[in-house]
Parts: C-alpha cells; sequence; structure tokens
C-alpha cells in the first residue's frame, strides 16, 4: 500500500470527484429527513497544499488553484470553491484542501451521520484528528469491504456511499464489483458513487458493459477527459459511475461539467459524457 494522496490533493481529478461528491450531498440535504454519507477509502480528510509532497508534484496548481485563480465562473463552481476557502487557515489564500470526509462534513447537518473507512494507520489517525470528535463520525482503520460488512446498513438508511480507492491494483475492478455485490444485500437502497481514473477510455469497456446489464439498476456515469486518450500523461480523464442516483443528478452535473475544460485547460476538454449506463425506469 504506498499510494498516498497528498500527492494529487486538489488535481483535476479531486476537482471533479469533489465536484459530483457535492452535486449528490446537496441533493441528500435538499430534504430534511436525514441521511448517512459512507466511504470505504476515505484519507486523511485535509491535505496541505504548501507541503513538501504536494508541492513536489504541484498538481494542485493545475486544479483546484487554477480554478480559483479566476474569480469568475458559475455559481457551481464557486459553491466548490467556497468550501475550500472555508477551512480554517484558508483566510489569506488556499493553503489547506479538503479531502472527500471534510467535504461532507460541510453539508452535514445535526441529523446526518458518516462512517468512514481508512486502512493506512498514519492517514486513519490524521482523520480522526482532523474531525475534531465531531461525534457524527465513526472513523474505523481497516479495510473499506472488510468494515462494511459489520456496519450495514448504517442508520438512517437513505444515503451515499463514496467509493474512491487508489486503483494500484490491475484487478481493483474486481474487487469493487465484489464489494458493490455485497451493499447490495445489505443496504439495497443505496446510491453508490465510484471514482475511476481514465488513461485509455477503451479499457474500461467491460466494466462499462457489467454496469448496463440494469444488475444496480439506474447507473449514471459522468466523465471528463482532459486530453486524448493516447496522451502520455499519468492521468487523461477521470469519471464516476452512480448508482441509483438522486433525481436530477444528470442534469445538476451537466449544468456545471463544460466549464471546467476551458476554465482548467483554457480550452474545452477533450470529452465531457453525462450519460445512462442503465437508464432508471
Ligand atoms: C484516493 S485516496 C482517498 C481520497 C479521499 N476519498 C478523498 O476524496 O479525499 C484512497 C485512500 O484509500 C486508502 N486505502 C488503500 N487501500 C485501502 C483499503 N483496502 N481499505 C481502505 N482504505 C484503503 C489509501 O490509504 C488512501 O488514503
Amino acid at each position: 500500500m504506498n499510494y498516498l494522496h497528498v500527492f494529487h490533493a486538489g488535481n483535476f481529478a479531486d476537482v471533479f470527484k469533489h465536484m459530483v461528491l457535492l452535486a449528490l450531498l446537496r441533493k441528500f440535504r435538499s430534504k430534511e429527513k436525514g441521511f448517512s454519507y459512507v466511504e470505504t477509502h476515505a484519507g486523511r480528510g485535509l491535505y496541505d497544499l504548501q507541503g513538501e509532497p504536494a508541492s513536489r508534484t504541484g498538481e494542485a496548481l493545475k486544479g483546484v488553484l487554477k480554478l480559483a485563480d479566476d474569480d469568475g465562473g458559475s455559481e457551481d463552481i464557486r459553491a466548490y470553491l467556497d468550501v475550500v476557502a472555508a477551512l480554517p487557515g484558508n483566510e489569506q489564500g488556499m493553503r489547506w484542501y479538503p479531502g472527500s470526509p471534510l467535504i461532507a462534513r460541510a453539508m452535514m447537518r445535526e441529523q446526518d451521520r458518516a462512517i468512514l473507512a481508512e486502512l493506512h494507520p498514519e492517514e486513519a489517525a490524521a482523520l480522526k484528528a482532523n474531525l475534531r470528535s465531531d461525534t457524527r463520525f465513526s472513523v474505523h482503520c481497516r479495510d473499506g469491504w472488510e468494515a462494511l460488512k459489520g456496519l450495514l446498513p448504517p442508520m438512517p438508511r437513505r444515503g451515499l456511499l463514496l467509493v474512491d480507492p487508489p486503483f494500484e491494483d490491475a484487478d481493483e475492478f474486481e474487487a469493487i464489483f465484489r464489494g458493490l455485490d455485497e451493499v447490495e444485500d445489505r443496504w439495497p437502497n443505496a446510491c453508490i458513487a465510484v471514482w475511476y481514473p481514465i488513461k485509455r477510455s477503451a479499457d474500461l469497456d467491460p466494466v462499462y458493459r457489467r454496469l448496463s446489464k440494469g444488475t444496480y439498476g439506474a447507473v449514471l456515469r459522468a466523465e471528463l477527459c482532459l486530453h486524448p486518450d493516447d496522451t502520455p500523461a499519468s492521468l487523461n480523464g477521470t469519471g464516476v459511475f452512480v448508482i441509483r442516483p438522486p433525481w436530477q443528478l444528470d442534469e445538476d452535473i451537466r449544468r456545471w461539467l463544460p466549464e471546467l475544460g476551458p476554465r482548467l485547460l483554457g480550452k474545452p476538454a477533450f470529452r465531457t459524457r453525462v450519460d445512462w449506463l442503465s437508464a432508471p425506469e
């Protein structure tokens, strides 16, 4: 387990993933009833963009810091940047970047709860510290899928599961599908968002086919490919599958996604798409 998210925090893939996450959380908090936020791979929750690891890769410069450079932009992009800017220590500029748990916390109310798993002991300890004894959260230093076996269904049952693995192993999707099948048994009405990297889109065809079969009900695919497939960048694009998305999530994402290419690259992205792999009934 070599992956540390601090090297990638705030890059374009984080911007996209966290904007989808915010769109999902906005839908869940649009109803008074409480919701559960669950994560299998939570990370440390807070990242120092001026620290040595983040400075070494400089990925945030082409992500959140590039976006923040320009005051313009839609309400959705401003809402995302506001969540980042509201972190303590960001009053004079964007030094700290929130991981998904802190983005969730920014949107959670008294009636909402979160269950987070993180396997790396130092990352899990940092996550607990960064949540500062917030009693709405329970943090488990365990394998994400193993932890969920004993913890699902959560209370409240209405809620969202984010799956955001490091994709260090070639067979990560096999682990994801095994995990999804277990979640289906224990928490069948969960909305599930799965993040994935895109190097060559064609490599994902077997995954698209599997999600198109209707096994999991409605599946929305949202993707941002900044560069063409054959570009020798480490990451050409990024995507999120959302199983059983809340109503009109697709319209929400379509509103802001086309803006990201021009804002991050100075030109339109090579490709964006928001479509149904399996349509709602
Ligand atoms: C992509 S990062 C998560 C980033 C986070 N979700 C966010 O958006 O801020 C993946 C995390 O998974 C952790 N991890 C790796 N294998 C794991 C496993 N089997 N179970 C739980 N966490 C794991 C890594 O330590 C890393 O912190």
